[in-house]
């Protein structure tokens, strides 16, 4: 596809503020992509911008209520300058709509998760004044399953890692989420667009790759499913590491399993998010495994790969957890011996299942679970760090340390992000470690070869 022409007139600046997961993270870059080929530059200071995004999330109420607060302070802003646009994009804007420009009157425009690509026709019509929402899905979607094509933007953000989102929307309706309503049924990307952008992608110095959905490995796209596009990727030369979040547990098997041992660039590492260790409520979940079946699982991969990292997402309070229930999910985690959890407390979220049952917990309740699932794996992991010190890990290298001289930082295979002492090695470089020490969130190592290459 023809590179647009830039326009003559002078550049505008645009700041678009991410909030919530990689998918969004990911939505963002596609739109910072849209609005280069309009002329825009992105910045990071709000009070330079002609154009502020909030590009939003829905999963939790305290990312929701996050979004209203930042509409709040900026009234300010655009009470001294009239001119600028301010529009809310993501979950929020997908779920509220119209809502929005009434509660928040300083918001020009509103647009859904799959009307980012409409961005241009969007800021025409606000540019005389208009206020606009725009959350429709694409029509074409509905009844071809048609997911539009990502890959003639020219990508300029990327760097050593990136992501391509493969699959989007969920079909699981787990009770108590929130995303299918916000991005839909679950729709597979074509793999020939997909390996296009990832070679693309390795061609401009990336050379890691996530894969992203909202349950990933579902991904089946002409016949090509997600382990056969693991191998399609695998043979792109110069694409050292591939990773890919979020799997369902429910379909992680041996075949992927084995994907870790046959599939070089496949890092030993995965997300699978347990959410509760109480078979009762993981069925008011809606989850479809057991505790039985999610062990089954963790052995698939570390009976090949033992070494191999694992981490989850649990959430604790589910409306009806019992103590005892409770004390199931912190034996599950003391079991596992997850190498990084991400843990929440409940949110009823409108509109899911879960937000109408009966029992929704205090929130002190709550907080005193979590404290404990934290203070578990924070001695987890104390411990898991002090077993990898002493051991040689392959790092990629991914720039500077931000805080501390001569020092590079990078991430092992596993995920673990490491800081290298006495390193110039450029960024996008793999180096071999010694891990030295750790810190709670971060190992430290010192280069195997002392490096030649100025930084
Ligand atoms: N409340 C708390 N946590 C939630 N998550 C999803 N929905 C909710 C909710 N309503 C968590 C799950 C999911 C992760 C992305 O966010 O653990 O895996
Ligand atoms: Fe939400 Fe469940 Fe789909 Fe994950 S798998 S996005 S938790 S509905």
């Amino acid at each position: 596809m023809k590179e647009h022409s830039q326009k003559a007139e002078t550049k505008k600046k645009v700041h678009i503020q991410t909030y919530g997961c990689q998918m969004n993270e990911y939505d963002t870059n596609k739109m910072l992509e849209v609005l280069r080929h309009e002329n825009y530059s992105q910045t990071d200071c709000q009070t330079e911008a002609d154009l502020i995004i909030l590009n939003t999330c829905s999963i939790r109420e305290k990312a929701e209520n996050k979004v209203y607060s930042e509409l709040g302070r900026l009234r300010e802003l655009k009470s001294v300058k009239p001119d600028l646009k301010i529009g809310v994009g993501g979950c929020v804007a997908q779920q509220e709509g119209k809502d929005i420009l009434r509660r928040a009157n300083n918001v020009d425009f509103v647009f859904g998760t799959d009307n980012l690509f409409e961005l241009p026709k969007i800021l025409r019509r606000v540019a005389g004044r208009k206020k606009i929402s725009m959350t429709e899905r694409h029509a074409r979607q509905k009844v071809r399953n048609f997911i539009p094509d990502y890959t003639f933007l020219q990508s300029k953000t990327f760097g050593v890692k990136a992501q391509i989102a493969i699959t989007k929307g969920c079909n699981n309706h787990c009770s108590f989420c929130v995303v299918p309503f916000t991005r839909g049924v679950e729709v597979s990307r074509e793999p020939e667009h997909i390996i296009s952008e990832a070679r693309r992608l390795v061609a401009a110095g990336t050379r890691e790759i996530c894969l992203l959905g909202q349950n990933v490995n579902s991904y089946k796209a002409n016949g090509t499913d997600f382990v056969e596009l693991l191998r399609l990727l695998d043979e792109i030369e110069n694409l050292e590491r591939l990773r890919f979040i979020s799997p369902h547990p429910k379909d992680f098997h041996s075949e992927l399993a084995e994907a870790f041992i046959t599939l070089p660039s496949l890092c030993e590492q995965m997300h699978l998010p347990l959410q509760s260790g109480s078979d009762r409520i993981l069925r008011r979940m809606r989850r479809w495994y057991t505790m039985e079946t999610f062990y089954e699982k963790v052995a698939l991969l570390r009976d090949r790969i033992p070494h191999a990292t694992l981490s989850t997402d649990l959430i604790v309070g589910f409306p009806g957890e019992t103590d005892e229930e409770f004390e199931m999910t912190m034996e599950a985690v003391r079991n596992v011996r997850f190498d990084l959890i991400y843990s929440f407390k409940y949110s009823a979220r409108p509109g899911t299942r879960a937000a109408e049952y009966p029992e929704h917990l205090p929130e002190n309740v709550k907080s005193e679970r979590l404290k404990r699932l934290l203070e578990t794996q924070a001695k987890i992991i104390k411990e898991k760090n002090a077993a990898l010190t002493g051991s040689f890990q392959e790092v990629l290298i991914e720039g500077k340390h931000h805080r501390k001289e001569n020092t590079a930082t990078g991430r092992t295979r596993g995920y673990h992000s490491v800081a290298i002492k006495d390193c110039r090695i450029k960024a996008g470089e793999l180096l071999q470690v010694h891990i030295t020490g750790a810190n709670p969130n971060s190992l430290i190592a010192e280069p195997l070869y002392t490096s030649t290459v100025s930084g």
